[in-house]
């Protein structure tokens, strides 16, 4: 199959011409991928279990694991639940259209293939311009997962949908890099009380000013035991990695440049090629190995912007081992962190503030 990719010029009001094209593929059972607020999604009409299967295919994603049904309004998510709780309304109402997604009961619409088979289906009205603009054009509610190989860090650029999805479906809408960089948060309205399940850019703390008492899965605390699985089926794999070996350094940013050049330091001299995720305030801090900024620390919105692309240059730069400053685990921070954490396997050194400088914890939680 030969991958089309049609650049929309226009976004704001967008550019219909290349729309047309793809809202006749997804309404024909094919794949199309577009760019979101988040990431760039891979869509296809989620009433159809056959399309939705293909994505599944195309992605190398496991069975179990089920896709977002993308709708353009209110209406269009009626005939996909089963009911709506009094809370779906009040979060809609705060943050639809944008980069929020709700959990809940669904109805006989929802093929197995777009819910994996669960009781419930995951609902997100994005507000990228040309995601509207598809949805609505399609017609149908669009199921779309992202646009990454399974195991890849998530696209954020259509050249990144490309790399992975050449060749595998029939069009890509290149919209320029997204905005938020990470995927939606995730909201279960179908407990008794409000559960986070993946933290984004809807966060925590604008969540409980909505709702009161959120919980948050027991997966985004750290690694679960053997027993234990988080209830969205995608938070169990390790997701967004890079090819080569990241580590995460923690503790006081000062304290975290040195420590990263003492481990760079024993990498390089061990030939290893090693990367360095740093800041725009840090990053000529580091003598050796190959530096990347991952954003301004001062602006957790331009690390989450930068995140998945600086992962995918490090696997172009075809490094051995990562070494990645951390970042504060509040607001936007809980999805870097999230991200990041699972990007590392949980493999994060603790720099102790002690009169020692050698001193460390390394608290490897899985390998
Ligand atoms: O920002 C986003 O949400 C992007 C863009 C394209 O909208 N989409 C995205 O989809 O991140 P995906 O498939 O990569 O992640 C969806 C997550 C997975 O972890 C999946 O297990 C979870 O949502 N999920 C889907 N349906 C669910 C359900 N009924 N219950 C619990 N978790 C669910
Ligand atoms: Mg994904």
């Amino acid at each position: 199959m030969v991958t089309k990719v049609i650049k929309i010029e226009d976004r704001e009001p967008v550019d219909e011409s290349g729309l047309r094209e793809a809202a006749e593929i997804i309404r024909g059972g094919g794949l199309v991928a577009f760019p979101t607020e988040t990431v760039y999604g891979l869509g296809a009409n989620a009433l159809d279990g056959e399309a939705a299967q293909k994505i599944y295919a195309a992605k190398g994603r496991p069975s179990d694991n089920p896709l977002i049904a993308h709708v353009a309004d209110w209406e269009g998510m009626l005939p996909l639940v089963a009911d709506i709780p009094e809370n779906a309304k009040k979060l809609a109402d705060a943050f639809w259209p944008g980069p929020m997604t709700l959990i809940l009961n669904k109805s006989s619409r929802i093929p197995k293939a777009t819910s994996g088979g669960l009781d419930t289906v995951a609902i997100r009205m994005p507000s990228d311009p040309v995601a509207h603009k598809l949805i609505e054009l399609s017609g149908v509610p669009i199921a779309a997962p992202s646009a990454n190989t399974s195991g890849r860090p998530s696209p954020t650029r259509a050249e990144h949908v490309l790399e992975d999805m050449n060749g595998k479906i029939e069009l890509i809408l290149d919209g320029g890099p997204v905005k938020v960089g990470v995927e939606s948060t995730i909201v279960d309205l179908t407990g008794e009380v409000p559960a986070l399940l993946r933290p984004g850019a809807v966060t925590l703390s604008m969540l409980e000013k909505i709702l009161g008492k959120v919980d948050i899965d027991p997966a985004l605390k750290g690694p679960l035991a053997g027993d234990v699985h988080p209830k969205a089926p995608g938070m169990k794999y390790r997701h967004y990695a890079p090819k080569a070996e990241l580590i995460l350094v923690e503790g006081n940013p000062d304290e975290v440049v040195n420590m990263i050049n003492t481990k760079v330091r024993e990498a390089v001299n061990a030939n290893r090629l090693t990367g360095i995720i740093a800041t725009a305030e840090s990053q000529n801090r580091y003598p050796l190995g190959i530096v990347k900024s991952i954003g301004m620390r001062s602006s957790e919105e331009s690390i989450a912007h930068n995140l998945f692309s600086v992962l995918r240059e490090f696997d172009d730069a075809g490094v051995d081992i990562i070494y990645s400053e951390s970042f504060p685990s509040d607001d936007l921070g809980q999805a870097i962190m999230n991200r990041l954490m699972k990007a590392a396997g949980y493999h994060s050194i603790h720099v102790i503030p002690k009169k020692n400088p050698e001193a460390e914890g390394d608290f490897k939680k899985e390998s």
